[in-house]
């Protein structure tokens, strides 16, 4: 088997510490780094949460490096009404050996450039660290073999705002960079996304009787996204946004992919970070924005199984 180099690029977060747990129980991903960004968290908290699981996972050999503290151009935003105050729900990750590794926008830009064509790179958090390092070296992104993000509503609702989705939402000029930035791209909107699910049932069925220290980590990180459903009156679950960015890499057969010419909003008072999406038919050439892969389908019960087989 081929195994691709993939770097994560991620605001740790609940789903992202299941994603992290996905690439690394999957034989096709040979993950060299793990870069963070504020977003779900402060990125303090985040880097530590990416290095307390790697403790708790017994991969420390992975190395972590830090990225922007703060979106390109808005305040910033987080997330931890659903993540909870430390970003990992109700989980307390063991005390980090390892040090940061390095900055995490110059580990982007210096391993691009060194292996062109070769590097996957899985962004799950808001795009500011991808985005700097394409301000900073013109061109970066498209020496990835493949750039799989998580973020976007296209034909869905948002999460953040009524049409804008969280990462997009968090940094909508990082985004727009990226969109633009000429790498061959995939966006893993909310559109599918949405589709894989981790219903309650699992997490007391399938996870927690395994009683390993991840699963006991999975049950108790989940554990605030599910009161808060539980809050709303809505059926309690967790959405597999970030792992189903990860499946995107390992199983690409599971996902129905669109071209659409898409931009992002920047400046909208009611829709910053909205993805706009052109579908008018039209010549190419008098379409907004840019063509880009955008996962619209997947098969969601052929991914939960495989991650289930996958993060223990
Ligand atoms: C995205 O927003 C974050 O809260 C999640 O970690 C995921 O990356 C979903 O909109
Ligand atoms: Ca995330």
């Amino acid at each position: 088997m081929n195994t691709q180099p993939v770097i994560l690029d991620t605001d740790p977060g609940v789903d992202d510490a299941l994603a992290i747990m996905l690439a690394l129980g999957s034989p096709e991903l040979d993950v060299i780094g793990i870069c963070t960004v504020s977003g779900n968290v402060p990125l303090k908290t985040g880097t530590r949460n990416a290095q307390g699981l790697l403790q708790l996972l017994e991969r420390t050999d992975i190395p972590v490096f830090a990225g922007a503290d703060q979106p390109l151009k808005r305040d910033p935003v987080f997330a931890t009404e659903v993540h909870g105050e430390s970003g990992m729900g109700q989980a307390v990750l063991p005390e980090p050996s390892q040090e940061v590794k390095g900055d995490a926008v110059d580990f982007l830009i210096q391993t691009l450039s060194d292996q062109p064509g070769e590097i996957t790179i899985i962004a799950v958090g808001p795009l500011t660290n991808l985005a700097l390092a394409e301000q900073r070296q013109p061109g970066t992104l498209q020496k990835a073999r493949q750039v799989i993000v998580m973020g976007g509503a296209i034909v869905e609702t948002g999460n953040s705002t009524p049409v804008a989705e969280f990462n997009f939402y968090a940094d909508p000029h990082a985004a727009q960079i990226v969109v633009h930035s000429g790498a061959a791209l995939l966006v893993v909107p909310l559109d599918a996304t949405r589709q894989v699910i981790l219903s309650e049932s699992n997490i007391e069925n399938q996870i927690a009787p395994l009683q390993t220290v991840a699963s006991q980590f999975v049950v108790d990180a989940t554990q605030n996204v599910l009161a808060l459903y539980r809050q709303l009156g809505r059926e309690p679950i967790v959405y597999l946004h970030d792992p189903l960015a990860v499946g995107a890499a390992i199983a690409p057969e599971l996902l129905r992919v669109e071209t659409l010419y898409i931009d992002i909003e920047t400046s909208g008072d009611l829709t910053l970070g909205q993805v706009v999406t052109d579908r008018r038919s039209l010549p190419p050439p008098h379409r907004l924005g840019k063509p880009v892969d955008c996962a619209i389908h997947v098969n969601a019960e052929a991914f939960l199984s495989l991650f289930l087989k996958r993060i223990f």
